[in-house]
């Protein structure tokens, strides 16, 4: 159905009205209006927190949100998400990655199919082959201990086990290295195969389609190195013991070679970029046990809990969307830094790149239309605390662009340097303030005068520009108190309703990705003309130079 333009609406407009004044705001001055702001401008679930309020809004602010929100029918698809209802119009596919982490008692269908139960019975292979592997019962071909795993995929099917198995390296088992292969590029599965051993390697497959260029290349390499280097009498009989595939394709799996008893399922009603919760994760199941990848399925499924019945006002996900959508629509921030202070959330930020930006990097409504007087999704980028802040911090701070920033931390670590967490912290909370407050030129001025008057009144007129900091640039900040498997769980619960909520705003479908088929296409043709199994064909005058120039060097 076709919704309203976004720009038509009535809460639309009214934040519209509203941001003339608001652009005008000091955060500073909002800070010192307000004593209660802090109190007033956070919120808590799941084990996270949610400081939201050095961001340039007021209660008004969230109230005209709030009330787009409800407008936009938000709280309607996001049951209808929940529900089971086909809401990923252009696949005509359900949107189910919460049924995924729900409790065995919760009854839900697609199609008539009672899920829940086949959601369950593949956990229960999980455990039981993660707990083979783990203990030693399942040996490779030649009756050695498993020592190693290789998983296979790209995009959604290698950024979530690898991000969640790096950020609890804390809980895994000593015995297992965990690699990941995902790109093309042979140096990729040079440096994992350089340091495994045959014998002793677990390969999975991990592909929702079996279809993925990239991946069925890699598989295929993995496969014949395999072979080669398996020990001679066992041959293709010994890849039961180090090859399984994670799929929704059984008839692609059978193909390939793989037993489908060695195969783990999950169903088209996950998306690649949601799919962790499914057998994706059975990487995390192999590195941190059964138990722990259920505590990371119940910490998603307690902020799933919350986001389905917390009032817009108090709910962790919407809040966290509406500021984004604040942000991005009325105060004209193109992008968004994701700065984890948590050396073990490293990869965080390149995951929630795709998830926000494969979801939400649309142009057209879910009707089709065009979209022409609004922005969609902000770019996501980021890195580590406190890296970033010795690299691209200065363009945050002084840049001529305002980009609001995600910082998450833990108010505990997992290590015994305690100096070294209190200066994590100390950076983190020193950074938001300092991006709130800004440096103002009189201070600027005090400053310099103070220092034993070595600065001539000119030459403090001359830097008081460059040492300026306009402030002002909003931020939230997300505490946790340790790094689990279930705060992690909430953590990327959160950030996923995140992304539903703004893409209910805007009236994009959040689910599909047709946007990366195009290159794929091309690659294809292009990959044959290298190869010489085609004729180049005329492409444009640059892409057939560089065609020219690879050809001539391969
Ligand atoms: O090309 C994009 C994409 O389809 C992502 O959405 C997906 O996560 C990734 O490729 C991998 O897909 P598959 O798991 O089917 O190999």
């Amino acid at each position: 159905m076709r919704q309203p333009l976004l720009t038509s609406t009535a809460s639309y407009q009214a934040l519209q009205t509203h941001a003339l004044d608001a652009k005008q705001w000091q955060m500073r001055d909002l800070f010192a209006q307000d004593p209660q702001r802090f109190e007033r401008l956070s919120a808590d679930a799941a084990g996270l927190f949610l400081d939201y309020s050095k961001n340039r809004l007021d209660g008004r602010t969230l109230a005209l949100l709030a009330n787009l929100a409800r407008e936009r029918g938000v709280e309607r698809l996001r049951d209808a998400m929940f529900a089971g209802e086909k809401i990923n119009l252009t696949e005509h596919r359900a949107v189910l990655h919460t049924a995924l982490r729900a409790p065995k008692d919760k009854q839900i269908t697609v199609d008539g199919q009672d899920i829940t139960h086949d959601v369950h019975a593949v956990l229960e292979r999980i455990r039981t082959f993660s707990d083979a592997v783990r203990s030693g019962q399942w040996r490779g071909h030649t009756g050695r201990e498993i020592t190693d795993i290789v998983n296979i995929g790209i995009g959604g099917s290698d950024l979530g086990p690898k991000m969640v198995c790096l950020a609890l390296r804390q809980f895994a088992h000593p015995r297992l290295t965990m690699h990941f292969v995902s790109n093309v590029d042979g140096h990729d599965m040079d440096a994992a195969l350089s340091r495994v051993n045959p014998e002793t390697t677990l390969f999975i497959i991990a592909s929702k389609t079996f279809t993925t260029a990239e991946t069925m290349m890699n598989a295929n390499t993995a496969r014949s190195w395999f072979l080669k280097h398996a020990s001679a009498q066992s041959g293709e009989q010994a890849l039961a013991k180090h090859f399984v595939a994670v799929s929704t394709n059984v008839e692609a799996i059978k193909k390939f070679g793989i037993d489908p008893d060695n195969m783990f399922p999950f169903w088209d009603w996950v998306g690649g970029r949601y799919s962790v919760w499914s057998a994706i994760g059975l990487p995390v199941a192999l590195c941190v046990g059964y138990g722990y990848f259920a505590d990371f399925l119940a910490g998603a499924h307690a902020l799933d809990e919350h986001f389905r019945t917390a009032p817009i006002e108090q709910n962790l996900p919407m809040i966290l969307a509406l500021v984004g959508f604040w942000n991005r629509e009325f105060l004209g921030c193109p992008s968004v830094s994701i700065a984890p202070y948590h050396q073990d959330l490293n990869r965080f930020p390149a995951y929630l790149q795709q998830l926000d930006m494969e979801s939400n990097g649309k142009r057209v409504t879910r009707a089709g239309d065009i979209i022409t007087d609004y922005e969609t999704g902000p770019v996501i980028w980021g890195d580590v605390g406190t890296n970033g802040q010795h690299a691209y911090f200065q363009l945050l701070h002084q840049g001529t662009d305002v980009t609001p920033i995600d910082f998450i931390a833990a108010l505990r670590p997992a290590h015994e340097f305690l100096n070294h967490h209190a200066a994590l912290l100390a950076n983190c909370f020193a950074q938001s303030e300092a991006f709130m407050k800004g440096k103002m030129a009189d201070e600027v001025r005090l400053d310099l005068a103070g220092q034993g008057g070595e600065n001539s009144a000119a030459e403090i007129e001359r830097l008081v520009p460059h040492k300026t900091f306009p402030g002002n640039r909003p931020s939230n900040t997300i505490l946790m108190e340790y790094l689990t498997p279930a705060t992690l769980g909430a953590l990327i619960a959160l950030y996923e309703h995140k992304t539903f909520v703004q893409g209910a705003l805007w009236d994009v479908n959040s689910f599909d990705q047709w946007g990366v088929e195009l290159g794929k296409v091309l690659a294809k043709k292009i990959e044959a003309e290298l190869n010489g199994a085609s004729h180049p064909e005329q492409h444009d005058g640059s892409t057939n130079g560089l065609i020219a120039r690879a050809k001539a060097a391969i």
